[in-house]
Order: C-alpha cells, then structure tokens, then sequence
C-alpha cells in the first residue's frame, strides 16, 4: 500500500510519520549509545523512555551535559497549548521532564500558549482558555514536579515576562523566514504570525531574569522543532545560549492516526476520560496487521509498562502465542483505568497549589 503523505508541522501532524526522516528533514542528531550512558550515569539508571527510544532525537544534549559535568545550571523549557483536556500522549514528554527536574535538579518554566490557541481557533476566547490552563495544569502538576522549581507562564496573563524578549526576537526575524519556516501566507492572521516570537522567548527568559547566559533544554515532539530552529538563529544573533532539544516520538491515535489528537476525542483517552469511556475507545481501537506499531502494544511500550520484562511478554504473547486483540483490549482497558485512577487523586491533590501558581 502507498504511504500517504506525511506532515509535521506544529499546528498539524498527519500521516504516517518516519520518525528517522524527520532527523534528516529537521537536522537533529540521534540520541547516541555514548550521550545515553552518560545519562544514565547521571540518573544512576535508566529511563525506559530513553532505553527503547521513545525520546531518539536531540540538538546540543551533549553541550548541555558538558555544561552540567562543569558544574553549571541549566533550565528547561516546555509547555502546552491548552485548548482542551489533556490526553495520555501529551504526558510522556511530561513525565521524562519530570525525570530530568529529579537527576539535574534545574528549573522547569512551562509556558501556556492561550495566546495562541485564541489565534487559531475561532470558537475560542479568553475565557475558554483559562478554564483549560487551570485544569492542563493540574495533570502537570500530578506527575510530581517540584513547585518551587516549576514557574508557570500563561501568555495572556503573563505577557510582560515575555513581550519585551519577543520583541527583541521579532526585530530579527524577517517575514519571508516565518513564511518559509512556518508556511503562513497572505490568508495567516497577523496574530499568529506574531506568535512564534513568545514561544521563543521563554528559551531566554532565565537568561534575562539572572541577567546571565543560561542555557535551556527543551523536552518536546518533533513537531514543535521548527520553533527551535528558528530561536537557534535568533539566539546568536542577540547573544543568548541556544537551547538544546530532546524530541520524542509522538503516541499514535487509538483510530490509525500518526498521533492522538485533542481534536479528534475518539483517537485519544483524555486524563479525565470515564472508565466507561476508555472501555469504549479501547475496545473500538484501530488494530494493524504490523503489531510492532499496534497503538495498543505502544501504549504500554511509551507510557504503562515499565519493566522490560513485561513489555517483551507483553509482544510475545501477541506476535508467538496469538492472543487475540478482544482479550488484550480488556487486559488495557484495565490497565489505563488504574493508570487514570492514579493520576486523577493525585490531580486532585494539586488544586490550592495550582491556584497559587497561576497568580
Ligand atoms: N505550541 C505548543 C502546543 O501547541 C505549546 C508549547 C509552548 C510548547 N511552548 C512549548 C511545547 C515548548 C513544547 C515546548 O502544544
């Protein structure tokens, strides 16, 4: 069967994805056995994440690492656009930048892009999105960041921590680039077109805010990479660290989709999903013939399943023993219930320190 053709861009993931061509296409580095082990000995162990590749690119890690041996600082950087309820895709980026604040013991900034989702979305206001940040900020929070090392920036709240550093990014950055890099044209909003520049910023915010260079780390999908392109040349040019990035691969859709989309509910299992309603996505799911990339069996190898042991019975079973895809749907859906069962008293838990946060 033809590929259908791929897309990745931040604003659209589509088709099937060759994650090792993205490499070539965005000019990123695999992450190497040698810049592996030298987490490992950092974290003393390693993070499955790392180990089966689901983080398998990255820009500038080593120099980042090198940075750290030396006994330098170094913040991340991550955020979201929230523009709806958090699915279970959208946590493992979320929890290896967990992992990360835990072995470097840095700073995470997490920026929330309600600037942007008002911008391309038009059912949306001001309104709609703060219920969003407030509630996308407590799956965060549940998955253990440290709070006072964790600094919460809303656009629209926020935006003079940002502006004054997007409008200095903006001033060197050309309207032909952002066509090129971004694909606006003569029908893009102004807004939008403006918007890349916060999201840039907050890779020099600590920089700013110390008043000296502070390098920053990047924990995201691919699809977010052409914003770190762009703010690797802009950074040479206004004299700040360019960020380093780790990109993961993106969790498929339960329907076949490259990836599980907010906009689509039936391709993804939102934290807050009912049992009934995982049950039903669940048993519903898309199974391929080619069960290496069965969403199922990725569900456990990206985010459930830990110990390697059980994830290789988990494949034997269904490539050697023919188990049939009803009994290990069922097998799942009691597993992710658990897992959102988990993750949701812990959520609740985060309510009074989430309000402090987003003040
Ligand atoms: N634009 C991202 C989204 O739509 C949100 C975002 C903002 C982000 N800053 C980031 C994602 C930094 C990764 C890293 O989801």
């Amino acid at each position: 069967m033809a590929k259908k053709p791929n897309n990745v861009t931040p604003w659209e993931v589509t088709g099937e994805i060759d994650y090792n061509n993205l490499i070539d296409r965005f000019g990123t580095k695999h992450l190497t056995a040698e810049t592996l082990q030298r987490m490992e000995e950092h974290a003393r162990g390693s993070h499955f994440m790392l180990r089966r590749g689901v983080f398998y690119s990255h820009r500038d890690m080593d120099a980042i690492l090198d940075h750290f041996d030396s006994g330098g600082d170094f913040a991340l950087y991550t955020g979201r656009g929230p523009s709806g309820p958090v699915h279970i895709g959208h946590l493992v980026p979320w929890i290896f930048t967990k992992h990360l604040q835990d072995v470097y013991g840095c700073k995470l900034i997490f920026q929330f892009t309600d600037d942007e989702k008002m911008l391309i979305r038009e059912d949306y206001d001001a309104e709609d999105t703060w219920h969003w940040v407030y509630e996308n900020a407590l799956d965060l929070m549940a998955l253990g960041f440290d709070p006072g090392k964790t600094e919460f920036i809303v656009d629209m709240k926020h935006s003079s921590k940002l502006f004054p550093i997007a409008l200095k990014v903006a001033k060197r950055i050309t309207w032909s680039t952002m066509r090129a890099v971004f694909g606006f044209g003569e029908e893009s909003n102004l807004g939008i077109i403006f918007f890349p520049t916060m999201q840039i910023a907050p890779c020099f915010y600590e920089s700013e805010r110390r008043g000296e260079p502070v390098p920053c780390l990047i924990p995201a999908g691919i699809d977010q990479d052409p914003y770190w392109r762009l703010t690797r040349d802009t950074a040479t040019k206004l004299g700040y660290p360019k960020p380093a990035q780790i990109h993961n691969r993106m969790l498929p859709g339960l329907t076949g989709d490259a990836k599980m989309s907010s906009s689509q509910p039936e391709t993804a299992i939102y934290t807050v999903d009912a049992p009934e309603a995982v049950e039903k996505k669940l048993l519903e799911a898309f199974t391929p013939a080619d069960r290496d990339n069965c969403p199922l069996f990725l569900f456990h190898y990206f985010l459930l399943t830990e110990s390697d042991v059980e994830v290789d019975e988990l494949h034997q079973e269904c490539t050697v023993n023919g188990k049939s895809c009803t009994e290990c749907k069922n097998e799942l859906v009691e597993h992710v219930n658990r897992f959102l069962e988990a993750h949701r008293r812990r959520r609740k838990l985060m309510k009074s320190r989430v309000e402090r946060m987003l003040e």
